[in-house]
């Protein structure tokens, strides 16, 4: 099929590599220049495994091709993604939609033929009626189709999460458009992933009542947690407990700092500020965004009881300080707070993270960054593990640090309680 999407940033860039993957003709659109000539010579403006690859071999196919002239890519599609940003507005918490209505007027100039114009972007309920509503100004009805069609990649995992999707939402009243849509995903219907079709504002729905369930679950074992170090419980056996039970699922139950990234703190505070204006109170999600944005000075202040609130010129190590591993994407990662702050308390902090050096610490006295693991850890008086990377999970620390009373605090989990206590290091973690 020919394919257009606009916007090529995480949604747009892996989505359309891999429908060019599948054998579709692929353009890739965006405003930007500079992002549209790096990408054809071949470098990928984001962090995501595998991508290069797949991006390589397509564009040398000619199957996947970049460009910032929106107008042709759509005139050639017969299926136009909409894949920008939908980031949370200035004004309030609700989502800035300004990006997806001047893609929809620039699109409705743009049909001479029949096109189905695709929603992946995340979006409140009734944006798809909104989008229908701006083009048929412009446009007959009978000449496009708006469809919601949600994705669910995540950052670090979106390659294997585009290709064995667990299920594929479509959001149409119109059947044949919905067919229209099952063929182009066949390849990964044949391989197991489910097919769902319903209405364009449920599928809206399920997108974000999705991210805020899923963000709920974080909220609620990292809440059981802070009970299980109280109690002197095992976190990670309540999770396994919990999860064995099919009704529960044991996935997202593994209880961390607070949950960052550039979907869920976006999308529960969008969802929220929508249902409001729909005069709809989603109490629960408002206590998780909240649940939330207290777990941050929670381990905070649990790192100053581990030093016994002398945080001042102690030597900080921080291993990864993205919101997770396998990305470079700073978004709502719980460091951009823990950093400043014991930086504020006179810390001297030293961080190392596999994706690299952050802007956004650079200016900040006393925080170094350190391309090396080793030399990151070597004097350090604490080290705190904040980003699951592989990297972190099998480190001897009593080999490359030289400090006799070095304290660790795994906020991952990532080390065997027993293990660590036998070793007779000072380790603490979470919920255990
Ligand atoms: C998420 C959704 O999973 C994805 O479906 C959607 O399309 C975009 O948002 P992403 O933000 O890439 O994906 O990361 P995800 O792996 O879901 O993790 C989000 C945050 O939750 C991270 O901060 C992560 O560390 C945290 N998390 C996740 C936990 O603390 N515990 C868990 O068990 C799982």
């Amino acid at each position: 099929m020919k394919i257009c999407m606009i916007g090529t940033g995480y949604v747009g860039l892996v989505s359309g590599a891999c429908f060019a993957d599948l054998g579709n003709t692929v353009y890739c659109v965006d405003k930007d220049q500079e992002k549209i000539d790096m990408l054809n010579s071949g470098e990928i403006p984001i962090y995501e495994p595998g991508l290069k690859e797949i991006v390589k071999k397509n564009y040398f196919s000619n199957r996947l091709k970049f460009t910032n002239d929106l107008a042709k890519a759509v005139r050639f599609s017969d299926i136009v993604f909409i894949c920008v940003g939908t980031p949370t507005s200035k004004k309030n918490k609700s989502a800035d939609l300004s990006f997806i209505f001047d893609v929809a007027k620039k699109i409705s100039k743009n049909i001479s033929r029949f096109k189905i114009i695709v929603v992946k972007s995340t979006v409140p309920v009734t944006t798809g009626d909104k989008i229908e509503k701006i083009i048929s100004k412009i446009k007959n009805k009978k000449l496009f189709e708006v469809v919601s069609n949600p994705e669910f990649l995540r950052e670090g995992e979106a390659i294997r999460d585009f290709r064995y999707p667990d299920r594929i939402v479509i959001g149409s009243s119109n059947n044949k458009i919905t067919r229209k849509l099952e063929s182009l995903y066949e390849p990964l219907i044949k391989k197991g992933s489910i097919f769902f079709s319903t209405s364009r504002r449920g599928a809206e729905m399920i997108k974000y009542a999705s991210n805020a369930f899923l963000a709920t679950k974080i909220s609620y074992i990292n809440e059981i947690a802070n009970f299980c170090e109280k109690t002197d419980v095992n976190v990670e056996d309540v999770s396994l407990g919990m999860g064995l039970d099919k009704r529960i699922g044991s996935r997202f139950l593994r209880a961390g700092p607070a949950y960052g990234g550039s979907c869920f703190p976006k999308d529960t505070k969008a969802i929220t500020v929508t249902a409001d204006l729909f005069k709809t109170n989603l109490s629960i999600i408002k206590s998780v965004i909240n649940s939330n944005s207290n777990r941050r000075m929670l381990l905070i202040k649990r790192i100053g009881k581990i030093l016994s609130n002398r945080i001042k010129n102690r030597k900080i190590t921080i291993l990864g300080v993205t919101f997770k591993p396998n990305t470079d994407d700073m978004r709502e990662s719980t460091s951009l707070i823990m950093l400043p702050y014991l930086n504020n308390m006179g810390a001297k902090i030293t961080y190392y993270d596999p994706s690299g050096e952050k802007n956004e610490f650079k200016k900040l006295k006393n925080v170094l960054f350190s391309s090396d693991l080793s030399e990151a850890c070597l004097k350090a008086d604490l080290i705190i593990i904040h980003t699951e990377w592989d990297e972190f999970k099998s480190i001897d620390f009593k080999k490359i640090c030289k400090n006799k009373n070095l304290k660790i605090y795994d906020m991952r989990n990532l080390y065997s309680l027993k293990k660590m206590r036998s070793s007779g290091l000072s380790y603490y973690s979470i919920g255990r």
